[in-house]
């Protein structure tokens, strides 16, 4: 018989609370690791119940690794945002061997390294799961977080702690004090078919693929719901550190291993580009046998001092890519051809297909891209067709089957004019897209706009969806991106109150509010990211805040570069990575007034924050460069990109506005018009030295 808990002293408590956690935790380890259990649900609820009901009278007893942590404590109300201490990259991809080729060629050259010199490559498998990070502090695991925007994720340390895979502390000896393991939560095949089987028999919604059952899993707001779930864990990188005892990727992976992590056994460090291939073939030989989706094979440079060296470029590491398999393919059938109107006016032609279901996911629409897409294919409506889908990518129409096409099947004749606006849609000279030319006139182009502002990379608004955004414009709420900020003002006095429409209540709204009130202040990057300006993407967006800083000085810059004979206008075009269609896309869009009062009418309402450059007491911080001669300690893209990382601006040609030139060896032009100007000049290892490398 167990004696009552009020009758234990402390000692004695502390003594069974040891003996009951670590009995748990050899039960957790058979149940989720070796698929083994020995003891029966009930069993095993008792020995949890009697470790609680001791936690419950001696609370200095729970320990963050205590199996009471793991279960049972659920978030009252979604996840916490956590920030994460190194953004979390996503991949570029290859998609044949060309590509895996230009990727070594593209690091040889960054590097500058001599032809003989082998560069080695992790290969392995790229698990089709989500992201996590896992922060050790003192080995304990303190916190997890999903990768989010990649700067900001969500704290789901609850559920992560029933995961069999994930050690609470960490095993063997030499782990750093801080170590963040990053790599991809899974549900291995079986699992996903016994899950999908129990989601049958109690009459709820099937997952479509093992990656959406593990986030779903991962994102249970009960820790209980998640822990039945027998999610899984591959470690396949690292994040924040305070210190990386190895030289190598590999070195470090195996150091990961044995501190209790579950590594791909398929790794494998490849001297040559055909070691790589091969590699690539053979796992893609074994995918299907592998008892867990897989969707390509990552690559990455194995030397660190490499890696640290290529640095990341558009959120992705220079030194890594993903190398896809080929896509999954069905056949049906075209039901019709819809043209969507985008946020920049293109046309898109979508096929709407006959569902059917491609790599586990159902399909109904898939791109036709543009008007000379559909022609090339000729697809035509009733057309059966091959579909496919790669990944995330949108599925797509690889080709017509012929012989099943109907007698009445007739050539698709794109419009002429915006189906949604009616104005004319023009096609530019070279370009394949045929464009409304309604702009803000078109519904279609402004509430795209509205959703593009909102997305994830832009404002980023906590329960503002392209679903709520489509539900606001219809229901007349918001018309340009300053209303979103006037919404719980306009909601005082709205005929329609948010907080009585289907779907809402007052504490949804009162939090879409607060949601909204938290984005009132911005980078300047992000806002002109989210005002969607043609050929601005991130890249530009974040290129422009670092060369003009405030959006004041943008739009002083922007209003005088109007005239193509300014200093303001050289300047503009003088910006290393802006060229004249970015510089002409954003004079046209802030020359017209219809914009430029969408934009006041929204700084009224929020503020913009200057662009802070990285590393600001770097010496090169907020000055412009230019580069000249050639370089021999490295390639002309790494000067580049270490001078950006350092919070420089580059620039293609020597100006008042340069600081510094940097000149090496047949410096022509430049030189001069920087001796003439009077600009400082220095060699390359002076160069060096200045930024400290
Ligand atoms: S390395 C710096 N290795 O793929 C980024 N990623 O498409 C390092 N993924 O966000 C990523 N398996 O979530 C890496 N073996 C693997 C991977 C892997 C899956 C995921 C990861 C990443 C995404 C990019």
């Amino acid at each position: 018989m167990e004696r009552p808990v009020d009758d234990l002293t402390l000692e004695e408590a502390g003594g069974e609370h040891a003996r009951l956690a670590d009995e748990i935790r050899a039960h957790d380890e058979r149940y989720y690791n070796k698929d083994a259990p020995t003891v029966s649900d009930a069993d095993y609820d008792a020995l949890r119940a009697r470790l609680l009901a001791i936690e419950a009278k001696f609370p200095d007893l729970i320990t963050p690794d205590s199996p009471s942590q793991r279960v049972g404590v659920a978030p009252t109300s979604g996840f916490a945002k956590v920030r994460h201490a190194r953004p979390m990259l996503s991949l570029g991809n290859a998609f044949d061997d060309q590509d895996v080729t230009d990727f070594i060629d593209r690091v040889r050259r960054f590097l500058g390294l001599a032809a003989d010199e082998a560069v080695d490559i992790v290969a392995e498998p790229k698990i089709d799961g989500l992201s996590c990070s896992l922060r050790y502090e003192g080995g304990t695991l303190v916190m997890a977080a999903t990768r989010g925007d990649g700067q900001e994720g969500e704290d789901v340390t609850a559920n992560v702690r029933t995961i069999g895979d994930i050690p609470h502390t960490l095993k063997g000896e030499g782990w750093p004090d801080i170590l963040e393991v990053r790599g991809e939560i899974y549900m291995t095949k079986p699992d996903f078919l016994k899950l999908n089987e129990a989601q049958d028999a109690a009459g709820k919604p099937r997952y479509a693929n093992p990656r959406n059952s593990a986030a779903g899993s991962l994102r249970q707001l009960d820790p209980a719901i998640t822990r039945t779930r027998r999610l899984r864990f591959f470690a396949w990188g690292w994040g924040d550190v305070s210190a990386v005892p190895a030289e190598r990727q590999s070195g470090m992976m195996g150091s990961i291993a044995s501190w209790g992590f579950q590594v791909n056994e398929e790794l494998k460090v490849c001297d040559t580009i055909d070691k790589v291939l091969e590699v690539y073939r053979r796992i893609g030989e074994i995918r299907a046998s592998l008892p867990y989706d897989i969707d390509g094979v990552v690559y990455k440079v194995d030397r660190l001092d490499w890696q640290e060296r290529l640095g990341m470029v558009s959120r992705a590491p220079r030194w890594a890519i993903a190398h896809k398999f080929a896509a999954e393919q069905a056949q049906t059938v075209v039901n019709g051809i819809d043209i969507q109107v985008g946020r920049t006016g293109a046309l898109t032609p979508v096929a709407k297909l006959e569902p059917v279901t491609v790599g586990g996911v159902v399909v109904q629409n898939a791109t036709l891209h543009n008007e000379d897409e559909i022609r090339r294919k000729d697809v035509r409506v009733g057309d059966t067709v091959i579909v496919q889908r790669a990944g995330d990518v949108i599925p797509q129409i690889v080709a017509v089957v012929l012989e099943k096409r109907p007698e009445d099947a007739a050539p698709y004749e794109f419009p002429m004019v915006c189906p949604v606006c009616g104005s004319h849609a023009e096609r530019e000279e070279g370009e394949a897209v045929r464009r409304c030319t309604g702009g803000l006139i078109c519904e279609a182009q402004r509430v795209e706009r509205l959703r593009h502002f909102v997305s994830r990379d832009a404002f980023d608004i906590e329960g503002l969806g392209e679903k709520q955004i489509a539900a606001f414009w219809r229901d007349k709420r918001i018309d340009a991106p300053a209303d979103i900020f006037r919404l719980a003002e306009t909601e005082k006095t709205s005929l329609k109150r948010l907080e009585f429409t289907e779907g809402w209540g007052k504490t949804s709204a009162a939090n879409l509010f607060a949601a909204i009130d938290a984005r009132r202040t911005i980078g300047l990057d992000r806002f002109l990211y989210a005002l969607g300006i043609r050929h601005i993407g991130q890249e530009n967006a974040r290129i422009l805040a670092r060369h003009y800083l405030s959006i004041g000085a943008l739009l002083d810059a922007v209003k005088a570069a109007q005239d193509t004979e300014s200093e303001a206008w050289r300047d503009l075009l003088n910006v290393d990575g802006i060229g004249p269609k970015v510089a002409k896309a954003l004079l046209d869009f802030f020359g017209e007034d219809h914009n430029l009062a969408v934009v006041n009418d929204l700084l009224g309402e929020i503020t913009v924050t200057d662009f802070e450059p990285p590393q600001s007491e770097s010496p090169v911080a907020g000055k412009t460069l230019v580069f000249t001669g050639t370089l021999e300690k490295m390639s002309r893209d790494e000067a580049k990109a270490r001078a950006q990382a350092m919070g420089a601006k580059v620039a293609g040609s020597v100006s008042k506005k340069t600081d510094l030139v940097i000149a090496g060896p047949g410096a022509g032009s430049k030189l001069a018009q920087a001796q003439s100007l009077g600009v400082e000049v220095i060699d390359e290892d002076a160069w060096i030295a200045l930024a400290g490398l």
